[in-house]
């Protein structure tokens, strides 16, 4: 099913953080910050078994289980099987390392094969204390957590993973499924294939205001093509969009510093959030369905919504064209 059938509406909460990305959160907070988006009215939220290995579905929970099944829209992820057992030796995250390091200690294991699918999502079904999942994003088949070996990951989700999936889907257990990755290549070779058709994708990164230009190259055109949608993570790029230091989830390098402060010197001069200008970007190819910001602090979700409620003039969205800050490509708010 086209994920803008599935969809509540053009935001949704992204719940890395909630795993204690970057730092511990205490409960409360945590709560706080789920409950303020829901009495905000947010009613899709997205999760993973991987963000602090259980503890964001934990917290997620907390708050969806509560509330009527029919008024929100949840989706998690496959790939990453969450045991009762504790870690004692390092966690191999590849590139993201310890992102998830005050998660916690539960042993993870990597695998997208049919049997593991199965065990992930009703392990996420008891953490989340729901009785289905809306929708379901096969987890991080990409170069940044697997290097060279991102292929033969690939191959364990295309005879498992996607096969259960779109199983899962036909059946009506689940409303729609795809990839959720950092990465443009897993979602190009997902839908290069002739079968099983994924609904959408989760693209994290990859659709921001610093980064797109790879999405538009290839990407992009195949999801019109096939009327297939996107939901667009990591808006702020981690961070440094919403006036964080974060970049890809590290601090940010001095090229990328510069560039937001070359953004945010225009976007003052039209008295234009950063904020609203990357949220706004994200939405304005016609293949987003939504965007999902994450945050651990309960201000931030009327800050968000406010951001995309922003008037931003058009003649910003030209400057930006102008000064090179964005793709000649990439469609912009306004029919720009
Ligand atoms: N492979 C995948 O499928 C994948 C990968 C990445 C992301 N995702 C999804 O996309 C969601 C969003 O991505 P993300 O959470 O990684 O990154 P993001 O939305 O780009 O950025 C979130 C960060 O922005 C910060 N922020 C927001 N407002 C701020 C402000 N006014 N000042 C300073 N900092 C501010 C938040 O800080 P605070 O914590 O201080 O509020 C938070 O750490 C995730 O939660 C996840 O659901 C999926």
């Amino acid at each position: 099913m086209s994920l803008k059938n599935v969809l509540p509406a053009h935001i949704g909460f992204g719940s890395a953080p909630m795993g204690n990305m970057f730092r511990a959160v205490p409960d409360e907070e945590a709560l706080a910050t789920m409950n303020a988006a829901w009495d905000e009215g947010i009613r899709y939220y997205d999760t993973a078994p991987l963000y602090g290995a259980g503890l964001a579905e934990i917290r997620v929970g907390e708050l969806l289980s509560r509330k009527p099944r029919d008024e929100f829209v949840l989706s998690t992820k496959v790939g990453r099987v969450i045991l009762d057992e504790l870690e004692t030796g390092n966690r191999d995250l590849g590139e993201k390392g310890d992102l998830f390091a005050n998660g916690r200690k539960n042993k993870i294991v990597h695998e997208w094969t049919a049997e593991a699918t199965e065990r992930s999502v009703e392990g996420s079904l008891k953490r989340l204390g729901v009785d289905r999942i809306d929708i379901l994003w096969v987890h991080d088949i990409a170069q940044d957590f697997h290097g060279d070996l991102w292929v033969s990951k690939f191959e364990e989700a295309r005879t498992g993973a996607f096969r259960v999936l779109s199983r899962l889907r036909d059946e009506g257990v689940i409303k729609a499924w795809g990839l959720g990755v950092n990465r443009t290549e897993p979602v190009e070779m997902t839908l290069a294939l002739d079968e099983p058709r994924p609904d959408g994708f989760l693209l994290a990164g990859r659709y921001s205001l610093l980064d797109h230009e790879h999405a538009l190259q290839r990407l992009l055109p195949m999801a019109a093509e096939q009327g297939v949608d996107m939901v667009v993570g990591g808006p702020y790029s981690s961070g440094i969009l919403a006036g964080g230091t974060h970049f890809e989830y590290v601090e940010a390098p001095p090229d990328i510093v510069d560039r937001v402060k070359r953004i945010k010197a225009l976007a003052d001069r039209y008295g234009v959030g950063v904020k609203a200008a990357a949220l706004q970007f994200s939405l304005a190819h016609p293949a987003s369905a939504a965007v999902i910001p994450g945050a651990t602090k309960p201000s931030r979700i009327a800050e968000d919504l406010a951001a995309l409620r922003e008037q931003v003039p058009v003649d910003f969205w030209r400057e930006l064209r102008e000064a090179d800050l964005v793709s000649p490509k990439a469609p912009l708010p306004g029919g720009v």
